[in-house]
């Protein structure tokens, strides 16, 4: 066994708008989780984001999923210590429970020394977090299509790359808000109009994104009429500074359920638009947090 793991798993931000629980990409911004082994019990400690609230027993997210990955394998190890550093807001879109999960089982594939195929990494995380447009971008990187299908429907995804051209900027409200509860509030029906208009868009999005395409291609492709307005109906500050946005003409779109926000520009605008979106949301209030981040193309790694 190692004497001890580091991994850095990115961000991820899911939907982007028309492509729900199918699109996710990855962004600069990783959780750190470093692990130790030990002759017996288990230890955690947590810094950053959520420190004060996240669980430090069996029930911590990135130990489940360590100890589902040593089950998956057949060998729990007699103890082990991890330390994990958290830059990811919580309950806010930007798949900080994908990260943790996928970082638990990345770390502990690392510590057991296993060679688990990707697919079967795939298929252990979307079972315990349960959104593989989140999961699956934190563990390849890049911008990805999630869907089901072949004879066992298993998760399937295809990979590509998000332009080099556009740069991600993430708004983040400083209350988070429930993942469950922003499901719970989707229609169970659509009509063929909002279907036809958001498979325009999730099409439109996908040449957009990899090609680098202008704002006003952008600022259409990232429409959606299937989950954003019901959910932005829950989320008015989020909603506020949406419509703010869109009306300026940039692309944006709810961070996976929300309460984020994702907007996408050509890279020469990147630090203007940033004070703009800044400019918009301290107008809201003064807890919201900018950053101007980039693609992710690597996803979960190890390092050291
Ligand atoms: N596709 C999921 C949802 C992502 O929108 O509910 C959750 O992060």
């Amino acid at each position: 066994m190692p004497a001890a793991v580091k991994v850095l798993v990115p961000a991820t931000v899911a939907n982007l708008g028309p492509g729900f629980d199918a699109l996710g990409v990855a962004v600069k911004m990783y959780l750190e989780i470093e692990v130790e082994p030990r002759k017996s019990s288990i230890d955690i400690m947590v810094e950053g984001e959520g420190a004060e609230s996240i669980p430090i027993d069996d029930s911590n997210l990135v130990i489940r999923s360590m100890n589902a990955f040593f089950d998956h394998v057949g060998r729990r190890p007699a103890g082990y210590a991890v330390r994990v550093k958290n830059p990811i807001p919580l309950g806010s879109g930007l798949g900080s429970s994908a990260a943790a999960v996928v970082g638990g089982l990345f770390a502990a594939r690392s510590l057991s020394n296993r060679s688990v195929h990707q697919s079967e990494m795939v298929d252990l995380a979307t079972r315990i977090e349960g959104h593989p447009d989140n999961v699956i971008p934190a563990l390849v990187g890049g911008l990805v299509v999630c869907y089901r299908g072949g004879v066992s429907n298993e998760t399937r995804f295809f990979r590509m790359e998000a332009s080099e051209r556009l740069v991600p900027i993430l708004a983040v409200p400083s209350e988070g808000f429930s993942t469950a509860e922003a499901r719970g509030v989707l229609p169970t029906e659509v009509s063929f109009a909002d279907a036809q208009f958001t498979a325009s868009r999730a099409a439109l999005l996908v040449a957009a994104m990899t090609t680098g395409a202008g704002s006003d291609v952008l600022a259409q492709a990232m429409d959606d009429k299937l989950h954003e307005p019901h959910r932005l109906r829950l989320q008015p500050e989020t909603a506020a500074v949406h419509r703010e946005l869109r009306a300026a003409g940039l692309a944006v779109a709810l961070a996976g359920a929300g309460p984020s926000l994702l907007v996408v520009v050509p890279r020469p605008e990147a630090v203007t638009r940033a004070e703009q979106i800044r400019r918009v949301c301290r107008a809201r209030s003064a807890g919201w947090r900018v950053f101007v981040s980039e693609w992710e193309p690597e996803g979960a790694k190890t390092i050291g």
